[in-house]
């Protein structure tokens, strides 16, 4: 097993992936709550390969099972893509016009050294009125990247649903091979001069496909409540660092299935 941690965080980027291949110990799980869990991931002991373990329970005695990684839920695994679906901590900045105070939450999410990467097919997303929120990265490489997305309003007539570009909304995207990412919030941006309509700031890096702005998350609370405070992520994930077809070859060929499919895929 020690071997195959090594693969893991050696450079090269394939993944080997087996489509359909079933756990056969009658011991494994295979579901937790509603989420299927194929191999290479597994709940119990001896029943994932080094590195794919997740946790499932209760996140409350009479709550429902949730599959988590660390403290995010995992929502979905995707074999066919290599990704699976979690969910992201929603960070934010609110002014209170009562107290004058600002109250900020901010997240981090940290998978370096680990077989997971953040999917360039998110994006940082950022809503305000008024805000200046910055995305810092690290790739596996421990090289660093940071973007500011700005957004304001010039008024509340100057929002329009489905745009974000600036006014209200703003979005960058996610570099190839990302493992790790902070959200801040810039301390001369606070909401305070808008919060007559708009006293809250969101950000968050979740999936693109999944975002389309409404102007109510700016006027409103809609953008926190319709994500219950957390978007879906997508998270590129891969087994080893050779082609299906020279893993195929060799004895700790992932794919050992006789209706197996190898999907050869770059996480950075
Ligand atoms: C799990 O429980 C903690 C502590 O009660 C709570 O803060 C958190 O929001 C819960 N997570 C989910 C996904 O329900
Ligand atoms: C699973 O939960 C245990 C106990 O809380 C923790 O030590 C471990 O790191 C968790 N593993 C994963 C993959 O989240
Ligand atoms: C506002 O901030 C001040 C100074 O940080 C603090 O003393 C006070 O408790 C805060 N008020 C509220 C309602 O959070
Ligand atoms: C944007 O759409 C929401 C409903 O999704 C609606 O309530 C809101 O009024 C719309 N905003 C504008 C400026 O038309
Ligand atoms: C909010 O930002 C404005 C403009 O940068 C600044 O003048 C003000 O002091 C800030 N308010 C608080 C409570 O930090
Ligand atoms: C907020 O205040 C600005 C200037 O003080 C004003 O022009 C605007 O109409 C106000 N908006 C609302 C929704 O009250
Ligand atoms: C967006 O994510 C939410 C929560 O995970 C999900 O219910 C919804 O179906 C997704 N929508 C799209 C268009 O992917
Ligand atoms: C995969 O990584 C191992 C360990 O670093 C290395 O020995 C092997 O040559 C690599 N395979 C390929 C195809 O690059």
């Amino acid at each position: 097993m020690a071997w195959l941690l090594f693969v893991f965080l050696s450079l090269v980027p394939y993944l080997s992936v087996a489509e359909g291949l079933a756990v056969a110990k009658p011991d494994c799980r295979t579901k937790c709550g509603d989420v299927d869990v194929p191999y290479p991931f597994g709940i119990d002991p001896g029943c994932f390969l080094e590195g794919f373990h997740l946790n499932c329970s209760k996140n409350a005695t009479d709550g429902p099972y949730m599959l988590r990684i660390g403290n995010i839920e995992v929502l979905e695994i995707l074999l066919a893509t290599g990704q699976a679906r979690m969910d992201n901590h929603i960070s934010w900045q609110c002014y209170d016009v009562k107290t004058n105070n600002i109250t900020t939450f901010i997240w981090q999410k940290n998978f370096m050294s680990t077989q997971y990467a953040i999917s360039p097919q998110n994006k940082f997303v950022t809503i305000g009125c008024d805000t200046l929120a910055y995305n810092t990265m690290f790739d596996h490489k421990y090289d660093e990247y940071r973007t500011a997305c700005g957004s304001n309003c010039y008024s509340q007539a100057s929002l329009a649903n489905g745009s974000c570009s600036g006014i209200g909304c703003c979005e960058s995207p996610i570099p190839p091979g990302i493992q790790y990412s902070s959200v801040s919030f810039d301390k001369n941006f606070n909401s305070s001069s808008v919060a007559n309509f708009s006293r809250c700031s969101y950000a968050v890096v979740m999936e693109a496909d999944n975002f389309t702005f409404s102007t109510t998350f700016v006027t409103g609370y809609n953008f926190w409540d319709k994500y219950n405070g957390r978007a879906p992520i997508l998270i590129d994930w891969s087994i080893g660092n050779e082609t299906c077809e020279a893993a195929s070859k060799g004895s700790n060929y992932a794919c050992v299935s006789s209706n197996s499919v190898c999907v050869n895929k770059q996480i950075w």
